[in-house]
């Protein structure tokens, strides 16, 4: 497989180095529209009482702006920057400095000096595999199969494991935004952590190696035989007061007292089921990576502007995509979650790349929020919503 493009190999030393802490500061500069707007941005970790954020620092020609920002979201704007309102960017880590240089027609250079070593260009393989907060030669890993005795990806494993990785690497943060570390002092028992749909447990595992003490974690799993292998490898690794396992399904399973709820890939309303589990037990963090969203694509009878475009399949598939993400989105803002939807990782490893992360921010139940939802689902005649039905908000247009 050939190594990924240096702007997104620059982003993936961003966000490592903003999971693992060491992130020292990361200047972008070289506007692209050198108009009246900002000249250069720097950015730096900050600790706040609410808990560990970034803080950018706009610096106009006649003026700074200051803004902080958890680091979930500082990640989505940066992405949002680097190479695209900024050309050039420097990030300085406790090991390791990088400078990516883009230019307009969209070629890019990365340089990445580790150490007091000579500068050299990043390695998409092994070399950065062990900084990786999920090391691939966790015992674990080998365990489930996903590695081979030399830590090394097994046939086809490869972009599965870089998921995980990437999952769990995103997780630290919004776990620190969700749950601040200094309201929880020594001595506060564990997140109750739910991982539904868990499958043979690699995302499971992975929250296990990254959280440590901090969490317990249950997967639900409908499969008894992966719960059953999922069980023997966490008692083989010691891993059994961080995880276990239990056969059943998303929507029996009992959930009270779960602080987080979190999903990979379960298919169509499995997500909405494990959603729905979280929203109900009142869980203060719920993230998903949604995958074969196959509920309303035919129920689309969307705005007849759109209907010649849409007999397309590759087109309603994704209006169908957008719409049940988008939905999810809009009903756990109703539900009284702050939500965000942004791409987890790169698109190589899977086109199931999009991530929704919610943090329970205020009372449910806004009539402004009822009424976007159900605009948009009279958008797209969509008349039945899995996620919808959980929470009980009847998407039939009120007058
Ligand atoms: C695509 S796999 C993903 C597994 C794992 N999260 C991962 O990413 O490696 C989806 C898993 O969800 C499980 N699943 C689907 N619907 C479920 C339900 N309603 N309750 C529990 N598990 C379910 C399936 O058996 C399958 O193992």
């Amino acid at each position: 497989m050939s190594a990924p493009p240096a702007r997104e190999r620059f982003l993936e030393q961003l966000r490592l180095t903003v999971a693992e802490g060491t992130l020292g500061k990361l200047t972008l500069g070289k506007p692209r529209n050198e108009g009246a707007g900002p000249r250069n941005l720097h950015v730096r970790p900050v600790a706040l009482k609410s808990g560990a954020h970034l803080s950018f620092v706009w610096r106009h020609a006649d003026r700074d702006v200051t803004k902080n920002h958890p680091h979930a979201e500082a990640l989505v704007e940066l992405e949002r920057l680097i190479g695209r309102d900024f050309l050039d960017a420097h990030l300085f880590a406790a090991d390791v400095s990088a400078q990516l240089e883009c230019r307009p027609d969209g070629t890019a250079r990365l340089r990445t000096m580790r150490g007091t070593g000579p500068a050299a260009p990043v390695d998409a393989g092994h070399d950065r595999a062990k900084h990786h907060a999920v090391p691939a030669d966790a015992r674990w890993l080998r365990e489930l199969g996903v590695t081979n005795a030399q830590g090394r990806p097994r046939e086809g494993m490869a972009d599965k494991l870089r998921q995980v990785q990437r999952f769990a690497e995103l997780l630290t943060p919004l776990i620190d935004e969700a749950f601040p570390p200094e309201a929880r002092p020594e001595g506060t028992p564990p997140l109750r952590l739910i991982d539904a749909g868990s499958g043979k447990g690699y995302l499971t595992f992975a929250l296990a190696e990254v959280l440590g003490a901090r969490a317990r974690i249950t997967g639900i799993e409908l499969r008894p035989a992966l719960v059953e292998l999922c069980n023997r490898v966490a008692r083989d690794c010691s891993l059994e007061d961080r995880l276990g396992f239990v056969a059943g399904g998303i929507k029996e399973v009992p959930a009270s007292g779960c602080d987080g709820l979190i999903a990979l890939h379960a298919c169509d309303t499995a997500t909405d089921d494990a959603l729905a589990l979280g929203v109900g037990a009142g869980a203060r963090l719920l993230v998903v990576a949604p995958c074969c969203q196959k509920e309303l694509r035919p129920q689309l009878t969307p705005a007849p502007v759109l209907a010649p475009a849409l007999r397309h399949g590759i087109f309603a598939e994704r209006h169908a995509e957008f719409a049940t993400d988008a939905l999810r989105v809009l009903l756990l803002e109703w539900a009284g979650y702050r939500s965000r939807a942004f791409e987890f990782v790169s698109g190589e490893h899977t086109a199931k790349n999009l991530m929704i992360a919610a943090v329970k921010a205020r009372e449910p139940g806004d009539p402004d929020r009822a009424q976007a939802v159900r605009e948009l689902a009279a958008f797209y005649g969509v008349k039945h919503h899995a996620l919808a039905g959980r929470l009980e908000l009847d998407l039939a247009p009120k007058p």
